[in-house]
């Protein structure tokens, strides 16, 4: 399987820290230096993107996806009918700003967010402030975490398109690993690209069976989608079997 060689490519040495600059807990990301490039680029980023993410007329928050994801994971958590035990690990992946992170805290006692943009992530200590949010930075693609770790893996501004389909997988793979059994993961993801929409053509798109596929082949199942099937950015619940 594609994956499985991936994993075994891995590279196991502290060369992004290294070039970072920062800690990092066990530096193994899969590709270093495009690690460091996306580093940049999202710094860069980092001082405009809470007012963006804000902004319903901008590409970053279109079809309100920002504010439908929110709902989403609120509706998750504050659902009367889930098991859920609230003070287990959980995290925000991709946090940019914190703004996933501090939904999570407002139910969730153990929250951590990471990311890969050390801009971002200082933003985030400050807008999240006495809500006792862990920041890391941190590859999503080698998450800094021991296995069956959280009970809900969160991350929203559809990550999982930023990589090419191949280092997808390696994300979920990896969202995979680091829940527990039972336990949820929440993304979002683009089912379509409109030409005229500049900055977000290098993403990937996928379709629903498409993410059914990817959920069943990494051990999870779907519990739901949110949204109407004619939008194009929607988020969807999976759970981890048990056993896997
Ligand atoms: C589209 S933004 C979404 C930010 C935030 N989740 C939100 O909803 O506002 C994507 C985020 O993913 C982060 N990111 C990009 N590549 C990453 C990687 N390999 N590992 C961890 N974070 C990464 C970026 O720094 C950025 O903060």
């Amino acid at each position: 399987m594609k994956l499985g060689k991936l994993k075994v490519e891995v590279v196991y040495k502290s060369t992004l820290a290294h070039a970072l600059g920062i800690k990092m807990t066990k530096s193994n990301s899969p590709n270093p230096s495009r690690a460091i490039e996306a580093r940049k680029k999202w710094n860069r980023k980092a001082l405009n993107w809470e007012k963006r993410i804000r902004n319903r007329s901008d590409i970053v928050n279109f079809e309100s996806g920002f504010e439908r994801y929110l709902k989403c994971v609120e509706g998750f958590l504050s659902s009367e009918t889930l098991s859920y035990d609230y003070s287990t690990p959980a995290i925000d992946v991709g946090c940019g700003t914190g703004a996933v992170a501090l939904c999570l805290s407002k139910y969730l006692s153990n929250v951590y967010a990471l990311d890969i943009s050390d801009e971002m992530i200082k933003i985030g200590r400050r807008q999240t402030g006495e809500h006792g949010v862990r920041f890391l930075m941190g590859d999503a693609l080698s998450l800094p975490f021991p296995s069956s770790l959280f009970q809900l893996v969160c991350t929203r501004g559809i990550l999982i398109s930023h990589f090419g389909t191949e280092l997808d997988e390696l994300l979920i793979y990896e969202f995979s690993r680091v829940l527990m059994p039972a336990g949820f993961v929440i993304f979002d993801f683009l089912t379509n690209i409109d030409p005229s929409e500049k900055e977000i053509q290098d993403k990937s798109i996928y379709n629903r069976n498409q993410i059914n596929s990817l959920l069943v082949q990494y051990g999870l199942s779907l519990v739901e989608y949110t949204g109407e099937t004619w939008q194009r950015v929607n988020a969807v619940i999976g759970l981890k079997k048990r056993g896997v």
